[in-house]
């Protein structure tokens, strides 16, 4: 490093010190605004200055067209600063997005969308539901409850659990009755993540699509019964959408902190708390204070653990990125279902318009322990991915709403692909 690098790199480090990491939310209740935080895109380097950065803010990493490049958060008090830093270390970049609130202010206008004849389904109006729009929790919970009583035949609704503030956790198994024992199924989650909508959104469409659309799926549904939960962190969700847009983590207390929440994606029991984790109930990151330490992936992992003989297929549907991930997460580390699961990865990915990202978590995106891929890897579920959707481009989690019906239509088709290969 340059002289003039060094100073800013230290005037840096000590304004973070003197700074929490994201948010203006001093009080719980109300409202955290992004005003002014913008997000930059720059090259994928193991520049030191990103480690920095990434120890004041969040980096994000994302494919596009098969490179890979970062995204970085960053706060109006820290843009020039930043700006600054990128320059001296001669890295390039782009501002995705100038104003982080204007996004999340305009993401969620009600779409055009041309929807087909089966959106206007009877539980879509009955519930209120529809993919022109980010839902609700209780809507799309009252989308499930009515499928499950309208179409008992084929839908049938299990409430697994409840979350911490008490909401009930949603399944519903797509099968037809009577074929005992042997018929293998797929399991196929979302929203893990609170900030990440487009995740519940085309994982409710899935469920619509397999559910009020069954003749067009009858090779599928021939074939495997379907799991179905849309949102497996409902707390997170709903603070996403009343409080803090950019909430990651599930929303119960942590004893001996004020930070609230767990990342369910760190809190599975497989080599639980190893790297990419934190023991920082602050942190975006943290594990928990013990592998299933919260009713969610304790819900999750019963369910799944009482029917992991039949289950062939884990798929758990994250943003954004555009990468189809599968194990090992936890560490780059090899196995002998590699070549087999980047087979299917990659007719997912071709199914999906041919954007996607195919490799090992931990290889093409970063070490991560306790995630429910590997999970569900270590139960024997063979084929377990990650499924990062798209934005790719301009938008980041904040994904206009007349996105969800292209994307949850690549979603459907990678699912329907990946199933029938293997
Ligand atoms: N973006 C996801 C996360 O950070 C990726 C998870 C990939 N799987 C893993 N086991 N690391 O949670
Ligand atoms: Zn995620």
């Amino acid at each position: 490093m340059n002289r003039s690098l060094e100073m800013l790199f230290i005037l840096f480090t000590a304004i973070t010190v003197l700074q929490t990491v994201t948010g203006v939310d001093i009080f719980e209740t109300e409202r955290t605004l992004y005003n002014g935080f913008s997000v930059l895109r720059t090259e994928d380097t193991d520049e030191p200055l990103i480690e920095a950065i990434r120890s004041s803010t969040e980096v994000w990493k994302v494919t596009v067209d098969n490179a890979t490049y970062l995204d970085i958060l960053v706060k109006p008090e820290l843009q020039n600063m930043i700006e600054q830093l990128l320059n001296c270390a001669n890295m390039s970049y782009t501002t995705l997005i100038q104003d982080l609130q204007k996004a999340i202010d305009l993401e969620n206008e009600e779409s055009d969308e041309v929807a087909v004849a089966s959106f206007k389904t009877s539980c879509a109006t009955t519930s209120g539901m529809s993919w022109t729009q980010y839902q609700s929790y209780d809507t799309i919970s009252s989308y499930m409850d009515c499928l499950g009583s309208q179409y008992g035949y084929i839908a049938q609704l299990y409430t697994i659990g409840s979350s911490s503030e008490g909401r009930p956790l949603k399944v519903i198994k797509i099968g037809t009755e009577g074929r005992g024992q042997r018929k293998q199924s797929i399991w196929i989650d979302g929203g893990i993540h609170a900030r990440e909508w487009i995740s519940p959104a085309a994982v409710s469409y899935l469920l619509m699509e397999l559910v009020e659309n069954t003749n067009t799926h009858s090779d599928l549904l021939n074939q495997y019964d379907v799991y179905v939960m849309p949102v497996m962190n409902p707390d997170g969700y709903e603070y996403t959408r009343e409080s803090n847009r950019m909430w990651r983590k599930t929303r119960s207390l942590n004893r001996g902190s004020s930070c609230r929440g767990v990342d369910p994606n760190r809190n599975f029991g497989y080599e639980w708390g190893g790297k990419g984790t934190s023991q920082d109930p602050c942190s975006d990151i943290y594990r928990g204070s013990s592998a299933f330490s919260e009713p969610e992936t304790q819900a999750v992992r019963d369910f799944i653990t009482a029917r992991k003989r039949n289950i062939k297929m884990y798929l758990t549907f994250h943003s954004y990125g555009q990468m189809v991930l599968y194990p090992w997460g936890y560490d780059a580390v090899d196995h002998r279902d590699e070549n087999e699961l980047d087979r299917v990865g990659r007719i997912g990915s071709r199914a999906a318009g041919n954007k996607y990202t195919v490799g090992s978590a931990a290889k093409v995106l970063y070490p991560a322990a306790g995630g429910s891929d590997d999970w569900a890897m270590s139960e024997g579920i063979k084929f377990s991915y990650t499924i990062e959707l798209p934005d790719t481009g301009s938008h980041g989690f904040i994904l206009p709403a007349n996105q969800i019906i292209p994307v949850s239509k690549e979603a459907l088709q990678a699912v329907k692909s990946m199933a029938d290969s293997i």
